[in-house]
């Protein structure tokens, strides 16, 4: 018997390793190139935060209507993971109005994703890719700070929403996400999901660079 192909336990060793070369795709991405080497402009970077500031209203009104319904996602303490919140304080620290943001094509791909995630299984799909995604953010957010010469987070909080303790609510949400009896066809279906969402934001990446 070998354990070399052996894939890690859980719902959340299925994300990741069916993700990973998805991952793999949109950390390679100009864009995402750009932000770790904290070599972005600002205008550039306005439009990053105010397309995912577009995504994360959609995903966290759809999260606080899948809650509501779906009493096993409790645990999961999603609400202090949000990140609309923090992307409304960068945006004003950068000047942006959010009522003059219009989705970009793979944003408009991204609500629509949101909307038709009929159940918490692919919500939470999506919501694992962004979530999952604040681990590269804080090196970002490091880079981009050093960039700019700043020393506080203003404008980054979306990048660092949590500092230290990003690590351990990281470990946490694997953990709960773990210990939720997900069906076979939902653990399919949150799979599929987190595929489409990490597509789209590429697509997003290089809208965005594209200018
Ligand atoms: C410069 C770009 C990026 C870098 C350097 C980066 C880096 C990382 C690192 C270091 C981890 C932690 C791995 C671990 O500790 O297990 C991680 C995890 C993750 N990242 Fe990224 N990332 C980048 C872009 C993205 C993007 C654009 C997304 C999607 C929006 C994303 C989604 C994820 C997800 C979902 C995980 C969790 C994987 C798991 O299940 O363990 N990342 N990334």
């Amino acid at each position: 018997m070998t354990h070399t192909t052996t894939a890690p336990a859980g719902i959340m060793g299925r994300l990741k390793s069916e993700t990973a070369a998805q991952h793999a795709v949109a950390e390679a991405k100009p864009l995402e190139a750009a932000l770790i080497a904290g070599a972005i402009g600002h205008e550039q970077y306005r439009k990053y935060l105010a397309q995912r500031w577009l995504i994360h209203r959609e995903l966290e009104a759809a999260t606080d209507r899948a809650l509501a319904a779906d009493a096993r996602l409790a645990a999961l303490g999603l609400p202090g993971l949000y990140q609309t919140a923090n992307l409304e304080a960068d945006l004003a620290h950068l000047g942006v109005d959010t009522a003059t943001i219009k989705p970009m094509a793979g944003a408009e791909a991204l609500l629509g994703l949101i909307r038709d995630a009929d159940s918490s299984a692919p919500l939470m799909g999506i919501y694992y890719v962004f979530e999952g995604s604040k681990n590269g953010a804080r090196f970002i957010a490091r880079a981009l700070a050093k960039a700019w010469g700043k020393t506080d987070l203003d404008g980054l909080k979306y990048l660092d929403p949590h500092g230290e303790a990003q690590r351990g609510l990281w470990m946490k949400f694997r953990e709960d996400m773990n210990a939720i009896a997900w069906s076979d066809d939902e653990q399919d279906g949150m799979v599929k999901a987190a595929q489409t969402t990490f597509d789209a934001i590429s697509a997003l990446d290089d809208e965005i660079h594209a200018g």
